[in-house]
């Protein structure tokens, strides 16, 4: 009798249990003028007199190797547009305004356990050089031991996903895109919450 199930002895079945992020571009939008704050509350920046417009979200996961272990003080780099779609960058020439209480970076680590949250807003969809309309999406980098992912997150729902090139190019796309959720009773009533665990090859 084979011990190859799932709880067999090696154990293999198991190792396929999640399936690995695909990647993204670094895309023209990576920070440079200013090194991103070490933070979890982009939705309003340190030294700033107000929320930054948009819709509030949080996002939380967990960062895991392919078999469900955690990774441990994952380093996350998180970079996005602001609610009318401008990133604070010096090549962004999309004329939509900056909002002054939001800056769109900022970097934070995983806990011992692989899991990480951070507050922002729903970025919002903006033009490309090319003419193309990016949907709502949100860049990071996430650092393990071994493995260093480069990758996008996107929202269920969007017309633009269906077409955006980047997205598509994903091997599987549906990996990349989260659902919006209702908050739990401890957050504010008017946040809406994303769960997206990031999968490293090895770690
Ligand atoms: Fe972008």
């Amino acid at each position: 009798m084979s011990d190859a199930g799932p709880k067999g002895r090696t154990g293999r079945r198991d190792e396929a249990a999640f399936a690995i992020t695909p990647p993204q571009i670094v895309g023209p939008f990576y920070p440079i003028r200013e090194r991103p704050d070490l933070a979890t509350n982009l939705a309003r920046p340190m030294g700033s007199a107000a929320e930054a417009q948009g819709q509030l979200i949080y996002v939380r996961g967990r960062v895991l190797t392919p078999s469900g272990k955690p990774v441990p003080h994952a380093l996350i780099e998180i970079w996005q547009a602001n609610a009318a779609g401008k990133y604070r960058h010096p090549s962004d020439m999309n004329p939509a305004p900056v909002d002054p209480n939001f800056k769109g970076f900022a970097r934070l680590t995983a806990d011992a356990s692989g899991c990480y949250s951070f507050r922002t807003i729903k970025p919002g969809r903006y033009p490309t050089a090319e003419g193309e309309i990016r949907p709502p999406h949100i860049h990071l980098t996430v650092e393990g031991r071994f493995d260093r992912l480069v990758t996008q997150l996107y929202f269920a729902g969007e017309a633009e996903n269906l077409a955006d090139r980047w997205l598509n190019a994903a091997p599987h796309p549906d990996r990349l895109i989260v659902n919006l959720q209702e908050p739990p009773s401890h957050l504010e009533k008017h946040a809406m919450v994303a769960d997206f665990d990031i999968i490293l090859a090895s770690g």
